[in-house]
């Protein structure tokens, strides 16, 4: 364990940041409408490490990308989760997202299986056949809500590549839980939110009454697929076979927390990085010009396979560039468990930084015309510091369902922009709506014509 006197210490009156008050109002107080820009807004005036105190705990606002490699992957052992992440316990358990190690190391050499290349590749033309489903179920001239239609899509996805089930059907019951949870979320981001736990308030009882169908739905899948003993190539018989190196598996309960986490880390992320996807191109007419004539050349009169990704460049630079806009992970959080220096600056056990992909992706030092969209920039070679981009985190907790997100996100969009173009009705408003994920604050309304 590294000593405060080892660490080369930054006095800190010389970092600066945020009034408490100001920076309560964005990250404590449970609405965290502004927190993205907010977070943006320290690195500009106090630079890219910012300092500051909430309710008697230190924050580190960190925006430089060397310092963001220290704290996830160089000195990730001196870290571990912050509370954003740990509050989502009581509804994800143990699963890989909430757990710290050794726990997590051993879960995540059991899980790393269900997201070999080969299998995501097969994940691949259940992207695209429910994808789609989705195109082929509309009409030219309709207007149809995207952020609707694409968490209908990612979960039906998720559904089928995670149990093999259909959850088309079921949709209404897991769907409308996982809502209920997001929703309720920010509440249990307040603080002293851990006593609501205990209330019988209608919050708590909805959030409970969401985690046990949650956790029952899944517990039924993981019985009959026991009962059946069969391989179905989905994520829960890869998890149900995998065995340690001592030849020892999961039990039931820790199966059902990797599927409902694994479930709601992939559903709503892709579904928020769809959403905003769509609605820059619907800004930018000649992006979705040149996206319509990179798909025409490599497909052709055909749809897209796992196989055409790596040559749909231009179609995952448009993707890149909305993420890097709209990060649907926008804050990665970390509280110290050792005193540690991170470039010049000591942190003490206990403090917290924070790390805005939301910010560093709007950084001017490493994207010219830093608000612009051009998906142009991701196709030219360039040195980019590694974490300049961070959409999917670093380090020993990196997603582990990066590759499947960029299958998913660049097979859906291919597949639906064959066929589809759409427009943002007149008049629509627009915002971020943060949560866990970089939500839409709006439906969004876009009228369809038929791609010729
Ligand atoms: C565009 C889509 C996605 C984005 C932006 C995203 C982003 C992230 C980020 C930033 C983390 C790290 C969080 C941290 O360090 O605190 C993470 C972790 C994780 N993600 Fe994703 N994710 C996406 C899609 C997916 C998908 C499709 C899956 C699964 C099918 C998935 C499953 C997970 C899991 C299980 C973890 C925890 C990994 C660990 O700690 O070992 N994610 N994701």
């Amino acid at each position: 364990m590294a000593t405060h006197a080892a660490v080369r210490a930054k006095p800190s009156r010389r970092l600066r940041g945020p009034n408490p008050l100001v920076a309560f109002r964005y990250l404590a107080a449970g609405r965290l409408d502004g927190a993205p820009e907010f977070m943006l807004d320290i690195a500009r005036r106090y630079g890219t490490v910012a300092r500051f105190n909430v309710a008697g705990t230190n924050f580190y606002a960190v925006a430089e990308p060397e310092l963001v490699r220290e704290i996830l992957v160089t000195k990730a052992r001196s870290f571990v989760k912050s509370r954003g992440i740990e509050r989502m316990r009581p509804l994800l358990g143990d699963g890989l997202l909430t757990s710290e190690e050794p726990l997590h190391l051993r879960q995540r050499r059991l899980v790393q299986p269900a997201f070999h290349r080969d299998r995501i590749a097969n994940y691949g033309q259940t992207m695209v056949s429910y994808a789609l489903r989705t195109a082929d179920s509309w009409q030219a001239g309709d207007v149809v809500n995207v952020v609707a239609a694409m968490m209908r899509l990612t979960l039906s996805i998720a559904g089928k590549t995670l149990f093999d089930a259909d959850v088309e059907g079921e949709a209404d019951t897991i769907g409308r839980a996982l809502n209920t949870t997001m929703e309720i979320f920010p509440l249990l981001l307040q603080p002293f939110s851990e006593w609501r736990d205990k209330l019988p308030l209608p919050s708590t009882r909805r959030f409970n009454a969401a985690r046990e169908t949650l956790a029952s739905t899944i517990d039924a899948m993981i019985a009959s697929r026991r009962r059946e003993g069969v391989d179905r190539g989905d994520v829960l018989s890869m998890l149900i076979e995998s065995r340690d190196d001592d030849g020892s598996r999961m039990d039931d309960k820790q199966i059902r927390d990797e599927c409902l986490t694994i479930l709601l880390a992939g559903y709503e992320t892709t579904a928020v990085a769809l959403s905003w996807t769509w609605y820059v191109l619907s800004q930018h007419p000649l992006a979705r010009q040149r996206l319509g004539d990179e798909l025409h050349s490599v497909l052709g009169e055909r749809d897209a396979t796992s196989e055409d990704f790596p040559r749909l460049a231009y179609t995952t630079a448009v993707v890149k560039e909305s993420m890097r806009l709209y990060p649907p992970a926008w804050i990665v959080g970390r509280r110290a468990v050792d005193d540690v220096a991170i470039g010049d600056v000591a942190i003490r056990a206990g403090e917290v930084t924070l790390m805005s992909p939301f910010a560093v992706h709007r950084d001017p030092r490493y994207y010219d015309e830093p608000l612009a969209f051009r998906p142009e920039r991701w196709l030219v070679e360039r040195e980019l510091p590694k974490f300049a981009y961070f959409p999917f985190g670093g380090g020993n907790r990196v997603c582990i369902g990066e590759s499947f997100a960029w299958m998913e996100a660049v097979l859906v969009l291919a597949t639906i922009a064959r066929r589809w173009a759409m427009t943002l009705e007149p008049g629509t408003p627009v915002a971020t709506a943060p949560s866990v994920t970089l939500r839409p604050k709006y439906p969004m309304p876009m009228r369809l014509s038929r791609v010729s």
